[in-house]
């Protein structure tokens, strides 16, 4: 097999020690390449400004990471799109917990620096008996569950086909149906056209009050304006947001001080773990595909993820 990349030298020395039979071909960034490059299958993070130049080459492209909403539209037209479908579902599921449970038992505010008006006295919240809604029940989504269900949480989740839920969690048909039902909100869902701007103004008429949302998607599922309403009057109590529009956020914007907002700069992925669950994913795709076994991660280009 020959396998064009334009994944970094780290990713690419990991390929060739799992696979010496793999010729490896590294592809620049940017700029033009050579008509005569061409290969079984490319490697990318979809960043690369000529990826499309690169993609129309090869029959296969796998992209490093899940988020496809910035890949141009051409790349979608490759016979066979894969992704690192799920990969960063541990450590952003860890990060959603910890979302939820700072919001629940008021940390860090609860931490003292000097002697407080009253000892053993709070009013602090917990997951326990709490319903998490899910939109999004995929790799991410479905990790969040998990962990939810250890803090006795009900899980309750929308995904876009109809299929059988995990154990312990149930399906619902709409978002309203969701919302409706949700103490805390998590956004794990592809931005596709079908999501863009999912919780609008009519959205929001129908959360309970005191609601809690975690973004770890994209920014532009969330109308922004119907946000800032939300969180003005207090329908929603907090918005915890890893992913906002647009990144990075220009400074002086009203999410950086508003003080139902939680703001992370695009980091709920990061973890001791790094990127091995990707560089996993993709490692064992590169042996299905030599191994003429059906491939994992595999990307609808109508539905755009
Ligand atoms: N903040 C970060 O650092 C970070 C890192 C990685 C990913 N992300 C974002 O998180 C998203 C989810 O990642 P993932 O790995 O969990 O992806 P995934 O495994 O592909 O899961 C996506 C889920 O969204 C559902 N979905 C798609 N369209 C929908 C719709 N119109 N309505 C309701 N649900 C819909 C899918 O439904 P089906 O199951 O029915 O197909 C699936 O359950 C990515 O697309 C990316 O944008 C963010």
């Amino acid at each position: 097999m020959r396998l064009l990349s334009q994944l970094h030298a780290g990713a690419n020395e990991l390929i060739r020690k799992r696979y010496p039979a793999v010729e490896l071909i590294q592809v620049p960034l940017d700029g033009d390449v050579d008509v005569t490059v061409t290969g079984d299958g490319l490697v990318t993070t979809g960043d690369a400004r000529n990826v499309v130049q690169v993609a129309a080459r090869v029959p296969w492209v796998h992209i490093l990471g899940t988020g496809l909403d910035r890949l141009p539209d051409e790349v979608f037209s490759v016979p066979i799109l894969t992704c690192g479908r799920g990969a960063w579902g541990v450590p952003i599921a860890e990060f959603v917990l910890a979302s939820m449970l700072v919001f629940e038992k008021q940390m860090p505010e609860i931490w003292l620096r000097e002697p407080p008006e009253a000892w053993n006295s709070a009013q602090l919240g917990g997951l326990s008996g709490r319903t998490v809604g899910l939109i999004g029940f995929g790799g991410i989504g479905q990790a969040v569950a998990r962990r939810a269900l250890a803090f006795d949480m009900s899980v309750v989740a929308l995904r876009r086909r109809n299929l059988p839920p995990l154990a312990g969690t149930q399906m619902v048909a709409s978002l309203q149906d969701l919302l409706r039902v949700s103490d805390h909100l998590v956004l794990a869902a592809p931005l596709t056209p079908a999501t863009f701007h999912l919780l609008d103004r009519p959205a929001f008429e129908l959360v309970r009050p005191g609601l809690h949302i975690v973004n770890i998607a994209r920014g532009r599922l969330i109308d922004e304006g119907a946000l800032r309403e939300a969180l003005d009057d207090g329908r929603v109590a907090r918005a915890s947001l890893d992913a906002v529009y647009p990144e990075p956020l220009p400074p002086g914007h009203w999410m950086y001080t508003h003080p139902r907002v939680r703001l992370t700069a695009h980091i709920s992925w990061s973890s001791h773990l790094g990127t091995e669950a990707a560089i996993g994913a993709m490692l064992a795709n590169i042996g299905r595909q030599l191994a003429g076994r059906p491939l994992e991660g595999l990307v609808d280009p109508d539905e755009r993820y």
